[in-house]
């Protein structure tokens, strides 16, 4: 595993950086070059760099006049920033359940809350990399009048009838932190090909500015979250490097989705027949045995640990996250995020890159302590 990406290109890149002395500079060409390069190969007209992919999602709702009294439509199996994001503009996170295949937003929950007059957006996250009925969603917001927000956090390079994440509504959120598929230790970015959209995302991470820097014509105050030259520079080699790496980690996919498969009391996800390119930040199944005494989820991340084997559990259910239960759990009641809290069983991104022969011994072990050997 090489993780983060160590290659020489990244290095080059810094180097050059630090030679031409224009390492300090606040919006740079190194930021431009990577706004511009980003949102091209995500399919959208305009990228706005920004310090972190919590604060991305929070510009986003900003921009479209989200605030006190309005509601954001989240996914109760979800990473915990995004409610925060929406409860720090002011507004308040609405729950609905996930699919069980591959626990992205449940359109059909998504059609039955959404013509609540105070929703205002929707975020679709493509959790896991896995990536969520982007047209079917595009579509039940559009005929409500309400805003969709692509979530990319964990599906950088991801596309759904080839076209990329983070172009299929409104606007698409992105991050780079340490764990992401491109990384820069924190950082983020927002795609949207709509340009007044654009203008107020940029005034709002660019202290008030617009693109052309004057003060923007919408008077927006703005703050300063601003993507750093440094960190820019080491982005743009990652971006280079996209296509490939998420076709080796592809790879390693296939054979995990058969393999996994092929255990009893293993179950693969299974991605919505138009994904067309699968870039996925985790690789994740249910742990799912029908014997009735047989190891706990956490009994068998421990056995597989002590093989080697790089195994965490997914995420908590919204209504069981400790950090997030007190102010969020008189939402609903989410079956199927629920029993993904207590079964889902994950692989980080860099561990796909162990190759097919690494996993295929994986697999075997996996088995082996499933049926007690
Ligand atoms: C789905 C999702 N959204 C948003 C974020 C927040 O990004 P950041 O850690 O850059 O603030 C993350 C981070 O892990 C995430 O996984």
């Amino acid at each position: 595993m090489n993780w983060p990406p160590n290659n020489q290109a990244i290095l080059e890149a810094i180097h050059g950086l630090f030679d031409s002395g224009q390492w300090w500079i606040y919006k740079g060409d190194a930021v431009r070059e990577l706004e511009r390069a980003f949102a091209e190969a995500h399919g959208s007209r305009y990228g706005v760099s920004v310090c972190n992919g919590t604060v991305a999602l929070e510009v986003v709702l900003r921009a479209l006049g989200i605030g006190f009294g309005d509601k954001v439509v989240l996914p109760a199996y979800d990473y915990y920033s995004l409610p925060k994001s929406v409860s720090n503009v002011g507004a308040s996170p609405l729950f609905v359940d996930v699919c069980k295949e591959n626990l992205t937003i449940d359109v059909g929950q998504v059609r039955s809350v959404v013509r609540d007059r105070s929703v205002k957006a929707v975020v679709g996250v493509h959790i896991s990399g896995s990536v969520a009925k982007v047209d079917e969603l595009a579509d039940t917001c559009n005929a409500a009048g309400v805003h969709l927000i692509e979530d990319c956090a964990q599906a950088t390079g991801a596309a759904y009838d080839n076209r990329r994440v983070g172009s299929w509504g409104r606007a698409g959120v992105f991050s780079f932190g340490g764990v992401k598929l491109m990384t820069c230790g924190q950082g983020g970015m927002i795609t949207t090909s709509d340009p007044d959209l654009y203008e107020k995302c940029h005034a709002i991470v660019n202290r008030g500015m617009s693109s052309s820097w004057q003060h923007n014509p919408y008077s927006i105050v703005g703050c300063n979250y601003q993507l750093s030259e440094l960190a820019a520079v080491t982005l743009k080699p990652q971006l280079d490097m996209l296509e490939e790496l998420c076709r080796a980690r592809e790879r390693v996919i296939s054979f995990l989705d058969k393999a996994i498969a092929d255990i009893d009391g293993l179950t693969p996800m299974s991605q919505f027949p138009r994904t067309t390119c699968r870039a996925q930040m985790r690789y994740s199944f249910y742990y799912s045995p029908a014997r009735e005494g047989v190891i706990t989820r956490e009994e068998f991340i421990a056995e597989a640990h002590k093989r080697d084997i790089p195994l965490m559990p997914g995420y908590a259910c919204v209504s069981r996250d400790p950090s997030l239960f007190e102010e969020y759990s008189g939402n609903g009641i989410f079956p199927v995020a629920l029993e993904a809290g207590e079964r889902v069983v994950t692989v980080h991104h860099p561990y796909l890159l162990n190759g097919i022969d690494y996993w295929n011994e994986a697999v075997g072990s996996l088995r082996a302590i499933l049926s007690g050997r």
